[in-house]
């Protein structure tokens, strides 16, 4: 008997995350097609701009109890931006109702991807819930408005111990990301959270870095790095250039993880510029439904999937526009499944 297939739901979202997570759906169906892999179900769910215009919620409950129900959740993008400021912003709400409390962003340069900047094998994990992006905003009158940047223990804590038990299984180096010239009482909380949390791992070799300095040294010397540990800002900022050190965001997946539920998406938006033209790179969502396969536990499908999309890199075969070729996203998908082995 074969096993169970499991519940995926897919939250595609906005502009080109429905493109994109439809590359992701088939590479998973492609699976157990005569490959032995793992088979799926799956569902799709309205989150984001289009849902908030169409049903004025921007994460509807009844996404969030498919979501809840399902094995595993796969995210597009979400137009963000375009949510007036009374809205839910869907994602620190889909992050905080998970309980995720990092987003883990690998950035790895792949065989045939030009890297000028040099080799990079990095995963920045990013704390997703506070700080900066708290969404803590007021008015101070009719020209001037505030925004909080709360740090707790707690939530730099979780993160930490996410970073080193990445680290512990890696090349055992944690780079820790602050400004603590600048912004001393928060930053004081979250380097003394991680250094706590160092105490459980000495294995690992910890360092911090200032935010401005670190970017630098992340274009400099990319291959000195190997999990970055970053407030929520920082995070998102270093995680794009760490994206860009090693390809672009058309590569670079990620997976929201916390004690009990996870969910896969790529570091990118909805790409407003490329959407609906059946042109986005579909491979960092791709990738993201590997890491979603690691997580429960499918590793042989994962790595099939890694394997499949490095080959499709390193044989010079068809390029999305942002790796410089022409293809459709489409194409690369058929590129990816016709290169995918045995996954079972
Ligand atoms: P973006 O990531 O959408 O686009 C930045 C640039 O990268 C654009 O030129 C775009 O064409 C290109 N790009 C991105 N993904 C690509 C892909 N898969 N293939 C080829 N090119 C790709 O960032 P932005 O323009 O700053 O933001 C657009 C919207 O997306 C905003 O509303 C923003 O808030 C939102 N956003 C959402 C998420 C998310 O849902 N996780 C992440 C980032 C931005
Ligand atoms: C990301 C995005 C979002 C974030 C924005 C769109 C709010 O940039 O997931 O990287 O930073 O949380
Ligand atoms: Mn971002």
């Amino acid at each position: 008997m074969s096993p169970a297939p499991y519940s995926v739901c897919l939250i595609p979202g906005d502009g080109i995350g429905p493109e994109v997570v439809d590359c992701g759906r088939r590479v998973l169906a492609a699976l157990a097609d005569g490959r032995g892999g793992p088979s799926f179900t799956f569902t799709r769910q309205a989150a984001g701009f289009d849902a908030y215009r169409q049903g004025g919620d921007s994460l509807p409950a009844a996404m969030l109890r498919a979501a809840e129900a399902a094995d595993a959740v796969l995210v597009g993008a979400m137009d963000v931006a375009r949510l007036p400021v009374d809205a839910t912003q869907p994602l620190r709400a889909l992050r905080r109702h998970f309980k995720v409390h990092a987003s883990v962003r690998p950035a790895r340069t792949f065989p045939g991807v030009p890297a000028p900047f040099g080799q990079i094998d990095a995963v920045v994990v990013r704390e997703v819930t506070e700080g900066m992006y708290s969404g803590i905003e007021y008015r101070a009158g009719d020209h001037a408005a505030c925004g909080v940047r709360m740090i707790t223990r707690q939530a730099s804590t979780r993160a930490a111990r996410i970073t080193f038990q990445q680290a512990a299984v890696r090349r055992r180096k944690v780079t820790a990301v602050h400004k603590i010239g600048a912004l001393k009482l928060t930053d004081s909380i979250f380097l003394e959270a991680v250094e706590r949390v160092a105490e459980e791992f000495p294995e690992v070799q910890l360092e911090t870095r200032n935010v401005d300095a670190c970017a630098l040294e992340l274009v400099r010397s990319p291959a000195d790095f190997d999990v970055i540990l970053a407030t929520n800002a920082f995070g998102d900022i270093l995680s794009d250039v760490a994206a860009g050190l090693a390809g672009g965001l058309g590569l670079a997946p990620s997976g929201c993880v916390g004690e009990r539920r996870a969910y896969f998406e790529p570091v990118h938006g909805t790409a407003p510029d490329i959407a609906g033209q059946g042109v986005a790179n579909p491979l960092a969502t791709v990738l993201s439904a590997a890491l979603m396969l690691r997580h429960l536990g499918e590793r042989t499908a994962a790595e099939a999937i890694d394997a499949s999309v490095a080959d499709v890199l390193a044989a010079g075969g068809p390029r999305t526009r942002d790796l410089g070729g022409s293809a459709g996203s489409a194409e690369i998908t058929d590129a990816v499944i016709n290169a995918l082995s045995g996954a079972g």
